[in-house]
């Protein structure tokens, strides 16, 4: 006898929804008609304008992610607010732009604390609020195309978003068809992480794209959209978004 599919998402956590993606995401989950509790260190006033203007779809709170335990009763407050969480986007993140030998121990523990361990348990916390709950899910990791091929000066941050795709792949399995997870894995695009790029840095990676253009957040939202409300039994899998630029 076989599963039957796992419903669409209809209450979807998202880490760091402020602003450049993840603000993107929340958006477009709002227009799929789900509810969506975000957070991020600051929220912005586009994020407070979404809040104003969905009340009952929306919670919203200045969280950062690496301090579990404000993470853990944020997701509760979302649950009393909106129902039970039954969706997760883990996009927040913090770049790099140093060589690895100019990165010190520091920088590279936060990294791998922001951008590894807060996702991991964070993902953790969701699990088992399904796991309690609806009993089954959607969980979408923001990694990067950095984890499969190498950019200098992103070490530390490849290092965690590799470790995600490969939890990821593992949470697949360990779910055993209760909660699909996947990974979208975006090449380089405008936002305030990648602000650093200079625009001989940004033309070289344009002129090496097959596509001819950049990435853009419009591009990598309706992949997310499909694996959090679609019926397409993708598991377990890693999403390309970067224009063949790594082919
Ligand atoms: N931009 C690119 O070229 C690119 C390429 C591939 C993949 N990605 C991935 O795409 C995702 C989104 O990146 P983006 O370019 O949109 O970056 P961004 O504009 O810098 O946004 C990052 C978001 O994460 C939040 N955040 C960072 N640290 C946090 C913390 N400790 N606690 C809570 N929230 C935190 C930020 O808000 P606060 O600072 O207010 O906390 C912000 O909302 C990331 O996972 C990134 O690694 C980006």
């Amino acid at each position: 006898m076989s599963n039957p599919p796992i419903p669409a998402a209809s209450c979807v956590v998202v880490s760091g929804g402020s602003r450049g993606l993840g603000l993107a995401i929340v958006q477009s989950i709002l227009d799929h008609g789900a509810k969506v509790a975000t957070f991020a260190r600051t929220v912005t006033p586009e994020l407070e304008a979404l809040a104003a203007a969905h009340p009952d779809r929306v919670h919203v709170a200045s969280v950062d992610a690496t301090d579990a335990k404000a993470v853990t009763a944020f997701i509760k407050e979302a649950e009393r607010k909106l129902g039970p969480v039954d969706g997760l986007v883990n996009n927040a993140a913090i770049g790099q732009d140093s060589l690895h030998v100019h990165t010190s121990p520091e920088r590279i523990a936060d990294i791998i604390n922001t951008n590894l361990t807060a996702p991991l348990v964070l993902s953790r916390t969701v699990l088992r609020r399904i796991l309690s709950g609806r009993g089954t899910g959607r969980v979408v990791f923001v990694t990067s195309i950095c984890a499969q091929r190498g950019y200098a000066g992103l070490v530390a941050y490849s290092a965690t978003k590799g470790g995600l795709d490969s939890a990821m792949r593992t949470i697949a399995r360990e779910m055993h068809g209760r909660v699909l997870a996947n990974s979208v894995a975006p090449g380089f695009f405008a936002s305030e992480m990648s602000s650093v790029l200079g625009q001989t840095q940004l033309d070289t990676i344009t002129r090496r794209t097959p596509t001819g253009r950049l990435v853009e957040p419009e591009n990598v939202v309706p992949v997310i959209d499909m694996l959090l409300f679609e019926d397409t039994n993708i598991n377990g899998q890693t999403l390309v978004i970067d224009g063949g630029g790594s082919i």
